[in-house]
C-alpha cells in the first residue's frame, strides 16, 4: 500500500508550434517587461535565437542576450551571466537551449534573487522562496531541465558538480516549441531522445515511485517508442519531434518527482572522466541497467515492455521483459547510437574505478534494487 508520497507541479507547460513567435505575448502576461535571454553558441550558429528575439520584442524589451554558456554550465558562468543581468535591470529570464542554458538560468536567478553564491544553495530545499521568473525554452527534446527543480553547475576550481534542489529552482513556464527542435542533427536527436527515454524508465521503477508519476512516465516510453525513429531518420517531421518533445517534458516532470537509479549512477560516473554525451552513455548503460534491476520488480518491467511494443500475450513474465530490454537495445541501434561502452572509448582498465564512484552518485539511492561495489563492476564489464 502507498503510505506517502509528494508530487509537485512546479511548471506551467505550454505548448504550439511556433511558440518563439508568440513569447513576448507570454512574457506581458506575466506582467514583466524586461527580458534577459540566456543561450549558447550553438543555439545561436543553429539561428534559434532569432525567431525568439524577434517574437520577444513584439510585445516586451530584450535588455541582454548571453550566449557565453558552455557545454556544462560553471560558477563563473551563472556569476557572470547574472552581473549582466543585474546590470541590464531584467525582470525575468528566457533560456532558449539544452540543459546547459536553462541550468545556468536557473543558477542566475538564484544569484539575482538571493545574492551570495551557488555554494550556499546546494542541496535539497535550501531554497524556500519565489526567484525571478523564469521561461524556459528548449531546443533539444531530452533533459527534461525546462521542468525539474534541480539545477546542476559545475564548480571548476573544485572539479565537482553542486546541484540545487528545490521547487522554486523549476521554470516558471516551459515554452515547448516543436519548430525549434526541426533542425537537431539525427545524433544528438537519438542521444538526447535515448536520455529521455532513460528518465521515464528509472524513474517508474525507483523507490520513489508513485501513480502520478508513472502515468508520465509510462506515457512517456509509449511515445518515445513511437516516434524516435522518425524523429532521427526525418527531422523535419514536426509530428515526430512534437511527440518527442512532449515525451521528454512529461518525463522531466515525472523524474523530478520520483528521481533516478542505476543507469544513471553509472552514466554520472563515467560523464565526470570521460567527456562521452550523457545520453549516448544512458542509451548504452540502458538494457544493462533493466536486466540488473528487472528480477526486484518484474511487473514493472513487464509493463516497461508492453510500452516499448512488446505483444505481452500468453507468455511468462521473463520473455515479455527480455523482449523489452532487447526492443529499448534494438530503438538504440535504430537510431545509429553506439551499443557498448567500449565504442566510445571509455577504457577496460577504468571499470573497477568507475564502479566505485557509481557507488556513491547520488541517483543510485532510489535504485529499487540495492547494488554493491562488485554487481555494479559486473554491470559495466557487460556493458563494456
Ligand atoms: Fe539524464
Amino acid at each position: 500500500m502507498q503510505e506517502f508520497f509528494e508530487f509537485t507541479l512546479g511548471s506551467r507547460v505550454l505548448y504550439k508550434a511556433g511558440l518563439a513567435r508568440e513569447l513576448g505575448q507570454v512574457v506581458e502576461e506575466r506582467g514583466r517587461q524586461r527580458a534577459f535571454v540566456v543561450a549558447d553558441r550553438g543555439v545561436v550558429s543553429a539561428g534559434l535565437l532569432a525567431p525568439v528575439l524577434s517574437g520577444l520584442e513584439r510585445n516586451v524589451a530584450v535588455v541582454g542576450v548571453f550566449d557565453d554558456v558552455p557545454a556544462n554550465s560553471s560558477l563563473g558562468t551563472v556569476l557572470a551571466g547574472a552581473a549582466a543581468a543585474r546590470e541590464a535591470q531584467a525582470d525575468i529570464l528566457v533560456a532558449v537551449g539544452g540543459g546547459s542554458p536553462i541550468d545556468t538560468a536557473k543558477g542566475m536567478r538564484i544569484v539575482l534573487t538571493l545574492g551570495g553564491s551557488i555554494p550556499e544553495y546546494e542541496g535539497y530545499n535550501v531554497i524556500s522562496e519565489p526567484l525571478v521568473p523564469m521561461i524556459a525554452v528548449p531546443t533539444t527534446a531530452g533533459t527534461g531541465s525546462e521542468v525539474t527543480s534541480i539545477a546542476v553547475i559545475k564548480d571548476e576550481e573544485a572539479g565537482r558538480k553542486i546541484s540545487i534542489v528545490s521547487r522554486y529552482v523549476a521554470p516558471d513556464i516551459a515554452a515547448l516549441d516543436p519548430e525549434l527542435t526541426l533542425t537537431l542533427p539525427p545524433r544528438l536527436t537519438a542521444a538526447t531522445g535515448m536520455d529521455a527515454l532513460s528518465h521515464a524508465i528509472e524513474t517508474y521503477v525507483s523507490t520513489e515511485n508513485n501513480p502520478f508519476s508513472d502515468s508520465l512516465a509510462l506515457t512517456a516510453i509509449d511515445m518515445i517508442a513511437t516516434h524516435l525513429r522518425d524523429a532521427v531518420q526525418e527531422g523535419s517531421n514536426l509530428e515526430a519531434r512534437g511527440q518527442m518533445l512532449m515525451a521528454a517534458c512529461m518525463a522531466g516532470i515525472a523524474c523530478s518527482n520520483s528521481l533516478f537509479g542505476v543507469i544513471h549512477a553509472i552514466s554520472h560516473a563515467i560523464g565526470g572522466r570521460y567527456p562521452v554525451h550523457h545520453g549516448t552513455l544512458n542509451s548504452i548503460v540502458m538494457p544493462y541497467g533493466m536486466q540488473f534491476n528487472s528480477v526486484v520488480a518484474p511487473e514493472r518491467y513487464v509493463r516497461i515492455a508492453r510500452m516499448m511494443g512488446v505483444n505481452a500475450g500468453g507468455r511468462s513474465d521473463e520473455e515479455v521483459i527480455a523482449d523489452g530490454i532487447n526492443a529499448v537495445r534494438t530503438l538504440a541501434a535504430d537510431c545509429g547510437l553506439p551499443l557498448r561502452l567500449r565504442d566510445v572509448e571509455v577504457p577496460e582498465e577504468a571499470l573497477p574505478e568507475l564502479a566505485a564512484l557509481a557507488l556513491v552518485e547520488a541517483a543510485i539511492f532510489n535504485n529499487p534494487r540495492s547494488a554493491t561495489e562488485g554487481e555494479l563492476l559486473e554491470l559495466l564489464r557487460a556493458a563494456w
